[in-house]
């Protein structure tokens, strides 16, 4: 067997770091294929979401904090897709205030909804964000996905915001409620439009990203310790 200092053990520990690095290579640079956006629209950064296979893209301005991003997720062309920052809380839908994409009735444009969601059974209100937005959404549906483009300022001027995403069905041209399978329910992610979540820019900040995303995104499913007996003790 070798020891720890011996060179199969350093060699074993080379190994390892490399495939680290690799991973976190392959993290980088999933979503950022090459994708191609309206003229005009170009971003500095993008991520790959955990799940409903959506993807954001985005620019972060530091000097006057927005970001310039574009959300695109897949979908038929009888639903909806949206994305979010929930200003009040993270892992939550309440509290959201969002951007909801759907095709018009007759094939026609994308519209956008812009509403704040009161709670899960929100009322979609149109005009109703608790966000700035200096420059107003257009959506797009394109090749099976729906894009939105929009710049918001970020709340607080901080770079760590609470995000949401979901797609789902509509009914009678208006928006339904979305599923609740489990990847319906984990849409919902901390990012940090500085450091980046992947990107063409950088390689290595994006890692502890997905890993720190990891950590809050298992955080959830854990449970509150549980103070057994605490009643019954003298
Ligand atoms: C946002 O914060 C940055 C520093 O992080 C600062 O330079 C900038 O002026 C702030 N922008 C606004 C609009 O408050
Ligand atoms: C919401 O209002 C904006 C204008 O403020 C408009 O451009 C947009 O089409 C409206 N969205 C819907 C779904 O009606
Ligand atoms: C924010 O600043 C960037 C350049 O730093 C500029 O391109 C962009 O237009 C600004 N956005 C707003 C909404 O002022």
């Amino acid at each position: 067997m070798a020891r720890r200092n011996d060179p199969a053990w350093f060699l074993f520990g080379a190994m390892v770091m490399l495939l680290f690095a690799a991973a976190a290579a392959a993290a980088a640079a999933q979503g950022c294929a090459p994708a191609n956006f309206q003229p005009g629209q170009s971003f500095q950064r993008c991520t790959d979401l955990p799940v409903l296979g959506a993807s954001l893209y985005w620019t972060y301005h530091p000097t006057n904090g927005t970001a310039d991003l574009a959300f695109r997720a897949p979908q038929s062309s009888s639903g909806w897709v949206a994305w979010g920052i929930n200003t009040e809380r993270p892992s939550s839908m309440a509290g959201s205030s969002v951007f909801i994409a759907s095709l018009d009735g007759n094939g026609g444009a994308v519209s956008v909804l812009m509403t704040y969601l009161e709670t899960t059974s929100p009322t979609l209100t149109n005009g109703t964000l608790k966000l700035d937005v200096p420059v107003a959404p257009v959506a797009e549906y394109t090749a099976g996905a729906y894009t939105i483009y929009v710049t918001v300022a970020l709340p607080g001027n901080s770079t760590q915001q609470n995000t949401v995403w979901q797609a789902g069905a509509l009914s009678g041209g208006q928006i339904a409620p979305h599923p609740m399978s489990v990847s319906n329910m984990q849409s919902t992610m901390v990012l940090d439009f500085l450091s980046g979540g992947g990107g063409t820019s950088t390689g290595a900040p994006s890692f502890e990203v997905h890993r720190r995303n990891l950590r809050s995104f298992w955080g959830l499913k854990r449970s509150p310790p549980v103070m057994k007996g605490y009643h019954m003790r003298p």
